[in-house]
This record gives C-alpha cells, structure tokens and sequence, in this order.
C-alpha cells in the first residue's frame, strides 16, 4: 500500500510516499530555518506562506524520487496537529484536495504520533507496547504507547518544552535560531558541573516536567554577566544547561519504562538528536536493563516519512477524515 504523505506543522514542509508503512521510497524535505533566524525564531505568518510556496514541487519531487505515478498512490495522510495553525492548515488543505482529486482515503495523523512512528521506520523490529520520550521545539512528553494508536500521555511539561529551551538559551547567548545544535557544539569541552542550575520537582507528579525555571536561570546569568562586565565560560553555560534539561528527561523516561512494565524505551523529536541526552539515555539504558531505540538524526526532525508510517497504522485501524477535515494547534495525542 503506497501513502502519499504532508507535514506542515512548524518550519518544515516535507512530502513523502512510504510503502507499507515502513518502506520510506521518498522523502523531500525544505526546511524554513534560514528564513526564520533572521529574526530569533519561527515567524508563524512566514511560516504558512513559505509552506504554501513550496508544497506542490514538494509533492512533484516526492513522487518523481519515489518513481511512481499519482494513480499508483492509495491513500494520502496529513499531519492535523498540534503546531502552527496556519502553518498545519496548509497541509491540510492540501492534502484534502490531493485525496479529493484522487479519489483515496484522508488519513489524519497527530504530530507527535509520527515522530513516534520515526522510529518504526529506522527499526524493523521494533513494536508497541514501549515508552515514548517526545521532546521536539514544541512539546515534551512521555507517552504509554500500548498499540500503534493506542496510547496516552502519562507525563509532560507544565511549561516550556525541551526544544524552547535550548533554543531561548541559545537566543541570548546569541547563537543562530533553531539553537538545538548550535548550543550541542558550544558545549564541546565545557565543564557540565561549573553552572549550577535548578532542577525542577514536581510535587503532585512523577512524570510532569518542567523547563521555564531552568530557561529564567540560565538567562538571568548571561544578563546578570552581561551588565556586571564579566565574562561567562560560554562553553561551560552550554554543558551545564544540556545536563540539566537530560536530567529532566532521562531519569523519568527509566521509571516509566519500569512503572508501566515495559522493556523498551523509544526517543522522538528533534531534540532527541542532542548528544548529552542520547549518551544518558544510552547509560540509564544500559544500567537498568532497558532496550532503547533512538532514531536517527535525520528522523528526529521534522519529515513526511513519519507521517506516511503513522498514516499507515491510523489507516489499519481504520482513522479516516472527510473533507470537513479541519487543523488543531493542539491536540491530544
Ligand atoms: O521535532 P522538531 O524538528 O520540530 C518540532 O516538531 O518542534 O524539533 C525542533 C527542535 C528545536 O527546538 C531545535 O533546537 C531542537 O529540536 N534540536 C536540538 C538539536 N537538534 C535540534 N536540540 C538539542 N540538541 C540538538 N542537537
């Protein structure tokens, strides 16, 4: 079965065709960020209009890699939600005319359920039930994946997520816009123990998380350095904040694993691709017995593979949507 697949939720555009769910046979890709870090993060309106340029060579280029045809195609999936509203409904739009002048199927797919999905693609064997550790620039949760589409969140941020955090931080250390990776490169070498910043404790939650007090801190020090002329060990600011945000997130992934009985532990998102959190979670991993499966760097981000692959399993268990198909900035997963 051959799906032909939209993202649109943030600052990437992608189309891709997936063969059964786990067979990628394209996936083109153009990401916005050079345009958006002009001005220290996504502007929404630029966003949806970028997105509108450049679905249709997108959808061309998809199906010209993939080597079949538009009538060779039997379903379309789209992302529905959370993200940018305009940016989401663009996609949406798109893909409903596509299905509509087809004649196939609509398969509505939630974001972080592709993300999730990512890692089908890189891992034949893997299979739910599994913890899923979803941290991207939007979200950050942990889900109780029990079925292809069955599942649930059990833990996630109060505030900020992981991705907002590294890329606020990166802000005012003035690095680039997205600052994921920037701020993974300026920690090279820099001593994780020399700033020492709060770890957030959530009294009625073992799962929920926290970043904004982390975020204020570690900004309130480049402000605070900055008006009082000294100089900050930029390097060691970039460890310490990575070991912070991976001791948010690493401890309690293990102890959902274990609570909900589970072996298996699955990473997703963009910021899964940092460096400090994938070594935790591999020694966390390793210490307690635990499978992971960290997917690639190039299916952390954004992509339209992961939503061919999750559209695959919505359309097996049956999820269709009509043409009243409409965009959810947030949704549940
Ligand atoms: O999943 P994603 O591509 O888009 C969303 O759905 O949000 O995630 C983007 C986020 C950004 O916040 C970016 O700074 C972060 O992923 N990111 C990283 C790294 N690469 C990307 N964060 C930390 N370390 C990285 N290496």
């Amino acid at each position: 079965m051959l799906i032909l697949a939209f993202e649109s939720s943030c600052d990437e555009t992608a189309a891709a065709v997936v063969r059964n769910g786990r067979e990628v046979l394209s996936d083109a890709i153009l990401s916005q960020a050079d345009m958006h870090a002009v001005y220290g993060g996504v502007v929404p309106e630029i966003a949806s209009r970028k997105h509108v340029e450049a679905i249709a060579a997108l959808t061309d280029r998809a199906l010209t890699e993939a080597g079949v045809s538009k009538k060779e195609i039997d379903a379309v999936a789209v992302t529905y939600g959370p993200g940018l509203i305009g940016a989401l409904l663009v996609g949406v739009n798109f893909a409903k005319s596509v299905a509509c002048a087809l004649g196939r199927p609509l398969i509505p797919v939630h974001h972080l359920r592709g993300h999730i999905a990512a890692n089908y693609i890189a891992f034949p064997e893997l299979e739910p039930p599994f913890i899923a550790l979803c941290i991207s620039g939007g979200n950050s949760l942990l889900a109780d994946v029990r079925g292809y589409t069955d599942m649930s969140v059990i833990g996630a941020t109060r505030d900020d997520a992981a991705g907002e955090c590294f890329d606020k931080i990166a802000r005012v250390l003035g690095l680039p816009y997205p600052g994921g990776k920037p701020m993974q490169d300026l920690a090279e070498g820099g001593d994780c123990t020399k700033y020492p910043l709060p770890r957030a404790k959530i009294a009625d939650s073992e799962f929920d998380m926290s970043f904004s007090g982390l975020k204020t801190a570690a900004v309130n020090l480049v402000h605070n350095a900055e008006q009082k002329g000294e100089t900050l060990d930029r390097s060691s600011l970039a460890a310490s904040v990575a070991a912070a945000i991976s001791e948010e997130l690493v401890p309690r992934s293990v102890k959902a694993v274990q609570r909900c009985g589970y072996r298996t532990l699955a990473a997703a998102g963009g910021v899964a691709a940092n460096k400090r959190i994938r070594y935790d979670l591999e020694k966390a991993c390793r210490e307690n017995g635990i499978q992971l499966y960290l997917p690639p760097l190039s299916l952390c981000g954004d992509n339209g593979a992961m939503i061919g692959c999750q559209g695959y399993y919505e359309y097996l268990a049956g999820t269709r949507a009509d043409m009243s198909l409409n965009a959810y900035a947030n949704l549940e997963i």
